[in-house]
């Protein structure tokens, strides 16, 4: 300590750390929700913040775009600062006509054609999915929040720029609900250094119509998402 990629002292991050993908989500969260919300790496630029949320430690760090950038942040908040617990909080692009734009996605599990999981389990196929107490918590904030949610899978692609689109069909026809880019390595890196994880998506863009969010709609729904993944967090 510190990591090659964090610069935090021993017992600066909570047991539990939010994850958004984008920097500046991360301090957004931590200056609009935290309170007492202090800076505890930014190596990279990659920020991490450590306050409470309703008396509670929290922090959020974000972890960048892609498996191996979030295998990388994740691997070292739990094995080298001890957090237990992370919840991503994302975006995805719809891949199912009645899923909206502006709901959140509960991942409970991540199908993906990523490698990671199969290259540390062998060659097999790992079961990626999210902690049952932790995704059953947010469905519970979700509702008492008033806010849009649905659960089930998501597939999870190293491909922001697919070259053949039927893919995002297909996944589709197997029951992704969503495209998303990191769910699966954070679920792996979870089963293997016994941490607690979920995936949070609010649905950013619509990939059958094209649809997406405005900016001003983007920020709103992530906020909607953020005080689902707090109440979460302190559940
Ligand atoms: N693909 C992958 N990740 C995403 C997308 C997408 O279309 N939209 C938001 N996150």
């Amino acid at each position: 300590m510190p990591t090659p990629h964090i610069s935090a002292a021993p017992g600066d991050f909570a047991p539990v750390c939010l994850m958004p993908g984008d920097p500046r989500r991360a301090r957004h969260v931590a200056e609009t929700f935290l309170d007492d919300a202090r800076l505890v790496t930014d190596v990279r630029s990659m920020e991490g913040f450590t306050g409470t949320y309703e008396g509670r430690p929290v922090s959020v760090m974000a972890h960048g775009m892609g498996v191996p950038s979030v295998s990388i942040y994740a691997t070292e908040l739990v094995r080298d600062y001890g957090v237990g617990t992370l919840v991503r909080i994302g975006s995805c692009g719809s891949v199912q006509p009645d899923l909206d734009l502006r709901s959140v996605v509960v991942a409970l599990g991540a199908s993906t054609d990523s490698g990671v999981n199969r290259t540390r389990f062998g060659g097999h196929d790992l079961a990626a999915v999210a902690d049952f107490a932790l995704a059953r918590a947010a469905v519970d904030a979700a509702d008492a929040l008033g806010v849009a949610v649905r659960v089930g899978t998501v597939f999870t692609s190293d491909l922001f720029y697919a070259p053949d689109p039927a893919i995002n069909e297909l996944a589709a026809r197997l029951g992704a609900l969503a495209v998303e880019m990191e769910a699966a390595g954070l679920y792996g890196v979870a089963a293997e250094h016994g941490a607690r994880a979920l995936t949070l998506l609010t649905v950013s863009d619509h990939l059958l119509d094209d649809a997406h969010l405005s900016s001003d709609d983007r920020q709103r729904s992530f906020d909607d998402m953020v005080r689902v993944a707090l109440a979460t967090a302190v559940a």
